[in-house]
């Protein structure tokens, strides 16, 4: 069948590797792509996020099966479109996606199925939120209610640091207008170990699809700003089986019979940010799509085996789909360009690619490049995502390293700490 990936990351590049190595998949393309992602699926520019360019594109190529990357084209309901034109699907509708689009959806949801989740308020008016966050104990979290691309969070130490958050969140949502749905959440700081756990449900049944630890500052030891994420770790060590079933019995499935009794059904990934404590987790946050870069230490240890495993979702027959986890362990390092998360300049060389072979346990994922007559330049923020999969995590780590250390990149950056 021929396929379709929408995105253009890391994440993208890592599910088109595994999906071109399923033989069930005929031509596969992916919108816009990459420079790393034109190397396995023919890449073409399109709006992802525009339901009929991107209809008009699976006719014309006679699409069978989509797979949606990233949140933004959920969020304008492209999967609902795309179901009804009679394509199989994976990723949730716009209903669902609330549950990353709308922090505010996902703590009702939590209220109502008593799932634990840190104590929060809600604010539409910044002078109150501002009011609030004096009388709070400190640390605070402020969020912004909305998509942020993992940088709409900030751990405040102080009140004055939570007062400018809640600044920035309102004046950013008002782009200078008056914004009448501009909300800002504001909660309990939860100490404990942080892990991402992913599960694949078809609405009925729910499988689960392996867990990661994400390392979402800037910085070696956890210091810097918050990021779209660093490097990630698989398995999470804080995922032992105990924590992964009080997981699924205490926040998946209460969470999905919420969404079926609001009568909402979930198809696609669902990835839940955990915080772990004395073995009990509790939700930090839903997202309606893989991690980045989570994602990519998962296609890694699954291979081919992740392509069935998402068109059995999309097709809703997911009670008859097993995946088989090996012992295995994976790390992934981003590298991004200097000045990430704030501002980047695009278009620097990145020279020694060529000189690391890819295997299938390794694989330097593209988030962000292009290609041109002088070779390969960075185009943003998070650009490459070095990825090994080995039989230990320090032996995962050895590779990884090793393998950056033959890049040569002058205005990239890493952090040294992924996996340790
Ligand atoms: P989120 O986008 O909600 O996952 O938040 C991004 C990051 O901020 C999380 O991965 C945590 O590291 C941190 N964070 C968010 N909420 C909390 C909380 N209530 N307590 C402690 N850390 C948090
Ligand atoms: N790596 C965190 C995220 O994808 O939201």
């Amino acid at each position: 069948m021929n396929v379709l990936v929408l995105g253009g990351g890391g994440r993208e590049h890592s599910l088109c590797w595994a999906i071109k190595q399923n033989p069930r998949c005929d031509t596969l393309y992916c919108a816009p792509g990459n420079a790393g992602i034109a190397e396995v699926a023919i890449c073409r520019e399109l709006d992802i996020c525009d339901r009929i360019q991107v209809s008009e594109f699976c006719k014309r190529k006679e699409i069978e099966f989509v797979v949606v990357g990233p949140e933004a084209p959920l969020a304008h309901g492209i999967a609902d479109a795309l179901r009804s034109d009679g394509l199989l699907v994976f990723g949730p509708g716009q209903a669902a996606a609330s549950l990353e689009t709308s922090k505010a959806f996902t703590k009702g949801i939590c209220d109502s199925a008593g799932i634990s989740t840190a104590r929060y308020a809600v604010f539409d008016d910044p002078e109150k939120a501002r009011a609030h966050v004096r009388e709070c104990e400190l640390p605070v979290v402020v969020k912004d209610d909305g998509l942020a691309a993992g940088k709409g969070v900030t751990v405040a130490r102080s009140a004055t640091e939570a007062i400018e958050a809640i600044d920035s969140i309102f004046d950013k949502q008002d782009g200078g207008r008056n914004a009448p749905d501009a909300l800002v959440v504001i909660e309990e700081f939860l100490d404990g170990e942080e892990a991402s756990f992913f599960v694949l449900t078809d609405g009925e049944t729910v499988l689960p699809f392996g867990t990661a630890r994400d390392y979402k500052r800037a910085f070696d030891g956890d210091s810097g700003p918050n990021t779209g994420g660093m490097g990630a770790l698989s398995p999470a060590p804080a995922m032992t089986t105990e924590v992964v079933q009080r997981a699924l019995d205490d926040v998946i499935h209460p969470t999905l019979d919420q969404l079926r009794r609001r009568g909402i059904r979930y198809q696609g990934v669902l990835y839940a940010g955990l915080m772990i404590r004395n073995g009990h987790p509790s939700l930090l946050e839903y997202n309606v799509r893989f991690g980045d870069p989570e994602c990519q230490v998962l296609m890694i240890r699954l291979g081919a085996q992740a392509f069935d495993a998402m068109h059995a979702c999309a097709k809703g027959t997911l009670r008859d789909t097993r995946v088989n986890w090996a012992p295995d362990h994976a790390i992934t390092v981003v590298m991004a360009t200097r000045g990430y998360p704030g501002r980047v300049v695009n278009g620097s060389a990145i020279k020694g690619l060529d000189r690391i072979s890819a295997t299938s346990s390794f694989r330097v994922f593209h988030a962000a490049t292009a290609r041109s007559r002088d070779g390969l330049t960075a185009t943003g923020g998070r650009v490459l995502n070095v990825t090994v999969r080995s039989d230990s995590a320090p032996g995962a780590r050895r590779t990884v390293y090793e393998s950056i250390g033959q890049i040569d990149w002058q205005q990239g950056f890493f952090r040294s700490d992924i996996g340790k």
